[in-house]
């Protein structure tokens, strides 16, 4: 698979969708890589519908987790193959640690029974980077605006979350980057992590444009 798939995790209200957004946006300008965002759960119309029901209906945990898979299955076949196939860097808002964290660590369900389920769903597809925005539940909850039933829950179960996915973390360090949400500009985040892409996978790089570089004459002058 030629592309890499870059996770983004954390608890609500952590800057993940503006660091994604800048990340994208700082590859494109100065790598020139082809990028796609996208989220779990969602990307596309029956995974969105999947996201209504979780979002907003009450369920039983196992209801909540299968769906969260089904999501995920599609999400897997209709978005994240083909963009990796294409040689695209896909970043994703939350992927299988948001499910270890929420279904496993939050509502209670056997940790590996979920990462058996997580990788039948991805068919094996794990993510090449995931970063990881820690921030205080609390203060997370504040920063967080649109109101579901994950975000009604009490802080409780959100620092459980929270623990989740530090414990995704030991389980895999080399798998992760750790950084502190909010410490910085969404920019210069993203250009500190895009430092770390480098470092850690330097034959997807390609040359950067230098701003000094002649620029291709117009065929209209
Ligand atoms: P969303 O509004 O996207 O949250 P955020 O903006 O914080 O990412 O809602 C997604 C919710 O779904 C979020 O509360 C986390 C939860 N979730 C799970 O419980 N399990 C999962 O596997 C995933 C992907 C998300």
């Amino acid at each position: 698979m030629p592309g890499l798939l870059i996770t983004f995790e954390g608890n609500e209200g952590s800057g993940k969708t503006t660091l994604i957004r800048a990340t994208a946006e700082a590859l494109q300008r100065d790598y020139q890589i082809s990028t796609v965002e996208t989220r779990e759960p969602g990307g596309l119309l029956l995974s969105e519908k999947i996201r209504d029901l979780l979002l907003h209906y009450p369920m039983n945990p196992w209801t909540e987790l299968f769906l969260y898979e089904a999501a995920r299955a599609e999400h897997l076949h209709q978005v994240l193959l083909p963009a990796l196939k294409k040689n695209q860097w896909v970043l994703c808002d939350r992927f299988t640690d948001s499910t270890l964290a929420y279904q496993g660590a939050g509502r209670g369900l056997n940790w590996d029974q979920v990462k058996e389920l997580n990788l039948l769903a991805t068919q094996g597809l794990t993510p090449h980077l995931s970063v990881f925005l820690d921030i205080p539940p609390q203060l997370g909850l504040k920063n967080a605006t649109e109101k579901n039933r994950f975000e009604e829950e009490k802080v409780g179960f959100h620092q459980k979350v929270r623990q989740g996915f530090l414990k995704s973390i030991r389980q895999e360090p080399q798998r992760w980057i750790q950084l502190k949400a909010l410490s910085d500009s969404p920019q210069n985040m993203a250009s500190g992590l895009i430092q770390t892409l480098k470092t850690r996978f330097p034959q997807s790089f390609r040359k950067k444009r230098s701003p000094t570089s002649p620029k291709k004459r117009s065929t209209r002058e």
